[in-house]
């Protein structure tokens, strides 16, 4: 993360500052009357942020909004900080604090969306001293110490999720993630065991040495873990990542004009469950928690699979490959298979998986499926308008299953031309079931395929890789640490 945020207990009142409130009655800091007078008429103007240039200190003050639903007045002050960051940063400014008479949450709000507004990716330009923005430390007053390390472990851990993403093949095989992941298991204290692809051929994971034929670079199989002495779990979770460091869609070479340009994106789920394993751990949450992440590229080289075979996966069923380009179900499928051993309590995947999900939804949230219970899919979906990573959860019903059955293997790797995200789910939906076809663990599929790649720059989100997910489930977990 470039910005450090940090926990103030007495405010700066010579630095920089950004005061929110609910309207000019209740502001805390004190101003002159001529600049009372302005942000009086300011916010009568319907201009809820104002700025006032005292030329030794920038200050800001934000009007909130009035919306009932807290949810969204977080989410406003977020997309509002995004705007401030863009001002103190061509500003110049290096630091600022956040104070007002407004909730600790509303103050923390900001400031996680100041921070990620703050992200860049500059490791490709040759001028990134030039490019760097002047904007290093956020303070936050009015929030507890606790609060404001959370706020930092979270934004830090989204930033990491994105820095994989934004990373090229270039340099992201699957072998350099996995050192990688090696590396921040180090850093925040989970335990990292990888799988090289003798391990994996051993273990029969057929889905993803499948993939892996038509690459040049071998898969790895990625195994984080975080038991803490105190988890109050006595079974642990278990997050899923699809780890398609590249899609070109194999053999079925993608047929969209340019949809290959972000391909690098397709590890998006993945990076999402490896941010999640390292703000979970950097927070030592009492909960005990497995990452699972399949690597490969999936590429049309000389030995790739192709349309019409039939592979054989780790659970012993047989797959008919009808179109090479629904790759990340047959790596996946792998990893759920293998997550069985846990005895898991619940199992989340998160995946860039279908087209279907973007155009259904668009860039604006992510789509839920699954079987585990409704009480803990609704947990995730409040987690989600919280976090504002939002969750709608779409239907996960048998008969969706009718499409992906094949003349000559158990299952095939192809829905119809409709809801293809459910029928993508209920694929891999075989593959959390034991010998007996009964749910080996309660599971809940995420497909962010329409949210884990920004092709512009909007908001806090960011551009290119958004990171999304990782506050979502630290949300989720950090409830489920407190439950028990
Ligand atoms: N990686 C893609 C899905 C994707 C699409 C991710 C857009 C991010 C943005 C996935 O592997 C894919 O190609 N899915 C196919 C499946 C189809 C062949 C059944 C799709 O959605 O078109
Ligand atoms: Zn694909
Ligand atoms: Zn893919």
């Amino acid at each position: 993360m470039n910005t450090t945020i940090k926990h103030l207990s007495k405010l700066n009142e010579k630095g920089n500052l950004i005061v929110l409130c609910t309207s000019e009655k209740d502001l805390t800091h004190s101003f002159s009357k001529e600049e009372s007078t302005y942000i009086k008429s300011q916010f009568s103007l319907k201009t809820d942020l104002v700025h006032i240039n005292r030329l030794h200190q920038h200050v800001f003050v934000l009007k909130v909004s009035d919306h009932k639903d807290q949810n969204i007045v977080k989410e406003k002050a977020r997309i509002s900080a995004f705007g401030v960051a863009k001002q103190l940063n061509s500003l110049k400014a290096k630091e600022t604090s956040i104070t007002g008479s407004v909730s600790s949450e509303l103050l923390l709000a900001f400031g996680e969306g100041l921070a990620l507004s703050n992200y860049q990716f500059l490791k490709y330009f040759s001028d990134k001293e030039e490019r760097i923005n002047s904007l290093k430390v956020i303070g936050i007053h009015g929030a507890s110490a606790k609060e404001v390390s959370s706020i930092s472990m979270v934004v830090d851990a989204t930033c990491i999720a994105r820095d994989l993403v934004n990373e090229p093949l270039s340099y992201l095989t699957a072998e350099q993630y996995s050192e990688d992941i090696k590396k921040l298991g180090k850093a925040k204290g989970f335990k990292v065991e990888v799988f090289n692809k003798s391990k994996i051929e051993s273990l029969k994971m057929g889905g993803l040495l499948a993939v892996n034929l038509g690459s040049p670079n071998p898969p790895t199989f990625n195994i984080m873990e975080w038991k803490p002495a105190n988890a109050v779990n006595k079974k642990p979770y278990v997050l899923v990542g699809k780890g398609v460091v590249y899609d070109t869609g194999g053999v079925s070479l993608k047929p969209t004009a340019n949809s290959m340009d972000y391909m690098k994106c397709d590890m998006g789920g993945s990076a999402t469950v490896v941010g999640a394993m390292s703000v979970i751990s950097d927070a030592k949450l009492p909960i005990h928690i497995i990452g699972l992440v399949p690597a490969t590229e999936n590429r049309p080289g000389g030995n790739a699979y192709v349309p019409g075979d039939v592979i054989t996966m780790h659970n012993g069923m047989t797959v008919e490959v009808l179109n090479t380009d629904a790759e990340g179900r047959m790596i996946l499928a792998d990893a759920l298979s293998y997550a069985r051993k846990y005895k898991p309590e619940l199992v989340i995947d998160l995946a860039t998986l279908t087209g279907a999900a973007l155009r259904a939804i668009g860039d604006q949230g992510m789509i839920s499926m699954g079987t585990a219970d409704q009480s803990v899919q609704d947990e995730l979906i409040e987690s989600g308008y919280s976090t504002y990573e939002r969750v709608v959860q779409f239907p996960f019903w048998d008969e969706y299953g009718e499409q992906i059955k094949s003349k000559i293997a158990d299952i095939k790797n192809l829905g119809g031309p409709e809801a293809g995200m459910i029928t993508a789910g209920k694929f891999l939906e075989h593959f959390t079931l034991d010998e007996k076809k009964n749910p080996a663990y309660p599971y809940i599929h995420l497909d962010i395929a329409g949210v884990a790649y920004h092709h512009s720059e909007k908001n806090y989100r960011g551009v290119e890789g958004s990171g999304v997910g990782v506050r979502l489930l630290f949300d989720f977990f950090s409830k489920k640490a407190k439950k028990k």
